[in-house]
C-alpha cells in the first residue's frame, strides 16, 4: 500500500479531532463532496470514540490506531484498537443496542449509512478492527473552495 497515512493516538478523548482532521484532508484529495466529507468524519469519530470508550473502556492509557490508505476513486480506513473486544458482534451492531444505559447506541448505524462499506473485526479481550470504505461520486464537481 503506497498511499497510506497512519496515525497512533493514545485513547483520549479529546484526541477524537486528530483523526477527524487527518480523515478530512486525505479526503480532500478525492473528488468528495463537502457533505461526503462530513460523512467521513462522522463515522470515523465514532468508531475512534467506540475504541476509546468501550474498547478501552475510558482508561486512557491504550492506543488507537488510524490507517488512512487513498485508492483511485475510494478512502479506506482502518480504526484498530487493542482493548476489550465484542463478544457478539451481530448483537453490537444492532440499532440501539449499547452496553451503556447513557449512550443512544447508533454509532454503528452511522458508519454503516455514511460508508459504503463497514467490515467489523473483534476478539474479546484482545481488541477491535473497524474497516471503512466510501467512494466517491460518479457525478458532480470537485469542491475547490473559492472561484
Ligand atoms: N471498539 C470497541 N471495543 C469494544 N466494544 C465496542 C467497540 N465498539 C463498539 N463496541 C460495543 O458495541 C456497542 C454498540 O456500539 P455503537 O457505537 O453502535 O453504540 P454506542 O457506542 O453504545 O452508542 P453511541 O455510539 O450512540 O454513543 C457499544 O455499546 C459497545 O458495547
Ligand atoms: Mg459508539
Amino acid at each position: 500500500m503506497h498511499n497510506r497515512v497512519v496515525l497512533e493516538i493514545p485513547s483520549l478523548p479529546e484526541h477524537v479531532s486528530l483523526a477527524r482532521l487527518l480523515v478530512a484532508q486525505m479526503a480532500a484529495q478525492l473528488r468528495f463532496t463537502v457533505a461526503e466529507v462530513e460523512e467521513i468524519k462522522v463515522a470515523v469519530s465514532e468508531a475512534v470514540t467506540n475504541a476509546i470508550v468501550h474498547g478501552y473502556q475510558g482508561r486512557g492509557d491504550g492506543v488507537v490506531r488510524l490507517e488512512v490508505s487513498l485508492h483511485p476513486g475510494e478512502l479506506e480506513v482502518e480504526v484498530i484498537d487493542q482493548g476489550c473486544g465484542m463478544a457478539d458482534l451481530e448483537l453490537a451492531r444492532q440499532p440501539a443496542y449499547s452496553t451503556d444505559p447513557d449512550r443512544m447506541g447508533l454509532g454503528f448505524i452511522f458508519m454503516e449509512n455514511f460508508m459504503d462499506h463497514l467490515e467489523v473485526r473483534s476478539e474479546p479481550g484482545r481488541g477491535t478492527r473497524v474497516r471503512m470504505r466510501k467512494r466517491t461520486g460518479t457525478c458532480g464537481p470537485v469542491t475547490t473552495g473559492g472561484q
